[in-house]
Order: structure tokens, then sequence, then C-alpha cells
């Protein structure tokens, strides 16, 4: 294939999956000391939803939103020429679990290969996919963000438990011949220092300092939930306010911010920071809680699904999460 940067990208296809079952605050109420008014009102969730250890599992979601998104965009899988997902809750180390999930689809050669940067992974992979389309080496690339965090998380920890989700998303995305479609600013970020806030122990070495007398269970995730609060309530004012800076675009020219549902607090902050109307950033994590790489493209497949992303439209996606990572990507439509 030819290298060259006369192409564009546009986002032919868009599918998610969520799991049936539905966890709700008052089975919080049952499993530790909790209330339904405390979790609304710190997190704004009501209700999450977590695989069936018998029938599902972050492989079946990522491959039904894998499988929606082709059939949306019209593509077949044997045409897809990469898979990219972003995960940290596949359980796989080898193979890739993005070629397990791709042939779960249907017969193809593409190259697979999976992503782990927490919850900002699906930009991550949407950044990288648009910089490898326009390059003009690849034409057709599947990015996928799923997570399972039922699989690691600690429902004994209260702290921590009833902020998580299961679901996944997937788009395609595909060469196009107008230079200006695509993503036309994006950043991948982090302050590493930083990376022991939001963690998961494999080995009781793995155990950090701030969590050494904790009761902690290895395999499953550990949080400073309040500081990870406070730095992502600025973390995503200010990545939102530099992209606009940076593309020379105002908050109208933009017609949805598609941001990581890492608690509703953390997304209204941000938005009546910036003056953001309520119609423009789209909140689902009341039903379906925090569910990491996840979360964007299901948000994003809602809105789609709705119509309420049209050609020649601004959109501006934001996620961050543990490293810490934080991504931005700005797409003209
Ligand atoms: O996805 C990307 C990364 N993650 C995030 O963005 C998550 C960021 N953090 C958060 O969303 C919030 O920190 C949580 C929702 C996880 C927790 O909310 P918080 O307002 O930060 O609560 P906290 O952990 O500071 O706890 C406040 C109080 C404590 O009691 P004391 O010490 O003040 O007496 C906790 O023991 O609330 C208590 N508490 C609870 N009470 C009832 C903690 N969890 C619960 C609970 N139910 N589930």
């Amino acid at each position: 294939m030819t290298s060259t940067m006369a192409y564009g990208v546009q986002i032919a296809g868009v599918g998610s999956a969520v799991p049936s079952k539905v966890l709700t605050n008052a089975d919080f109420e049952k499993m530790v000391d909790t209330s339904d008014e405390w979790i609304v009102q710190r997190s704004g969730i009501h209700q999450r939803r977590i695989c069936d250890p018998e029938t599902e599992s972050e492989y079946t979601l990522a491959r039904d939103a894998l499988k929606r998104a082709l059939d949306d965009a019209g593509i077949d899988v044997g045409e897809l020429d990469l898979v990219i997902h972003a995960s940290t809750t596949s359980g796989f180390l080898c193979p890739p679990s993005a070629a397990r999930i791709a042939a779960g689809v249907g017969p193809t050669n593409a190259g697979t290969f999976d992503l782990i940067a927490a919850c900002s992974g699906l930009v991550y992979g949407m950044n990288i996919a648009d910089t490898l389309i326009r390059s003009g080496r690849y034409r057709n690339i599947a990015v996928i963000g799923c997570d399972a965090l039922s699989t690691i998380t600690d429902y004994e920890d209260r702290t921590l438990s009833i902020l998580f989700g299961d679901a996944g998303g997937a788009m395609i995305l595909t060469r196009d011949d107008d230079s200006e479609r695509g993503c036309i600013y994006q950043t991948m970020e982090g302050d590493c220092s930083r990376w022991d806030l939001l963690y998961l122990p494999t080995r009781e070495q793995d155990v950090v300092e701030w969590d050494k007398d904790n009761p902690i269970k290895i395999g499953k995730l550990r949080m400073r939930g309040q500081e990870v609060f406070k730095f992502a309530v600025t973390k995503f004012r200010d990545v939102i306010q530099e992209a606009l800076k940076q593309t020379g675009l105002s908050q109208e020219d933009i017609s949805q911010f598609v941001c990581h549902q890492s608690n509703a607090r953390i997304i209204n902050a941000a938005k009546q920071k910036l003056g953001l109307p309520d119609e423009k950033v789209h909140i689902n994590i009341q039903n379906f809680g925090n569910s990491s790489a996840g979360s964007i493209g299901v948000v994003f497949d809602e809105l789609w699904q709705a119509g309420k992303i049209n050609r020649g439209d601004y959109v501006v996606f934001v996620a961050f999460g543990g490293g810490l990572t934080w991504a931005s990507s700005v797409w003209k439509i």
C-alpha cells in the first residue's frame, strides 16, 4: 500500500454491547454498607450491567460490538486490515484477544493487537487508527473498547465496587478521499508518576506503598478514588479547553462532547465550568456505571443510532484513567 497523507478518515459504522444482568443500587444495599442515596449523590449511578459468567464475558461483548459495527458499516470482517482492541480485562496475554474476537465474527486475515490504556483505551485506539489510515498504508480498521470490570472488582469493597459496570463499543474507521474528514486534532498524554493511584495487583509483590496495610485481594482493582476524582475534575475541563484552542473551534461549533463516563459529578463539573449545554454532553452512567474502555463506545453508539451525529459535525472525544492516562480526539465526521 502506498504512503501518503492525502487521505481522510470516516467513521463508517458503530456498535456496542452490554450484558443482560442488571445490578441495581438496591442490590448493593444488600451486599455492603451503602445506600441508593449515597451512590446516586456521589456518582450519579442508579444501575450497572455485569456479565453473567456462565454465558457472557469481555470476549462476547467485544465480539458482539464488533459485529454490530461491521453490520452498520456494511463491511465484512474479511475486509478489515487491522483490529485494535482496547481492554484491561480480556484475560488473554497470548494470543492478542483481538484475534479471537475477529475470528468470532468471521474469517479474516486482519492484523490484530491489544492495547492497554485503561479508560482512555478506545480514544487511544481511534487516534492510532486515524493516523495509520491517513498514512495510506491501511484502509479499514476496527477499533474496539471493551471491559468487563466485574471480573476484577472486589464486591466487598464498597468504595470502589459501586462505580463499575461491563460494556463494549466498536467503530469501523475507513479511508475517505476527503482529507479534511477524520481526526483533526489528537492528544495521548499522562502523568506516569501517579501510576499507582489505580492499579491491578496480580501478585503480592505488586501491592504499592499506600495499600500495604489495607485488606486487599490479589486480582482485584485498587483505587485512591478521591485523588483520581480531583485529578479528573480539572483534567477533563483542561483537555476540552486545549482541544478547542488548538483547533480554533468554539463550543458552538461542536455538536457533541463524548466523554468517558467516569462519574456524573466529574462530567457535570466540567460541563458547568465550560458552560456546555446538556444536549451536547450525553450522559448514560446512570444506566451502565463506569465501564472503563467500554464507556465512550456505548455513549457514541447511542448518539449515532439516535441520528444525533451527522456528516460535517465536529465531535470531541475525551477520556482519562489509570496511568494516569488521558486522551482527546477531535473529529470532523
Ligand atoms: O474511570 C476513571 C478512573 N476512576 C474515576 O474517575 C473515579 C473517581 N472517583 C470517584 O468517582 C469517587 O472517588 C467515588 C465515587 C469512587 C467515591 O466517592 P467519594 O466522594 O470520593 O467518596 P470517598 O471515597 O471519599 O468516601 C467518603 C465517605 C467515607 O466515609 P468517611 O471517611 O467520610 O466517614 C467513606 O468511607 O463515604 C464513605 N463511603 C461510602 N459510604 C456509603 C465510601 N464508599 C461508600 C459507599 N456507601 N459505597
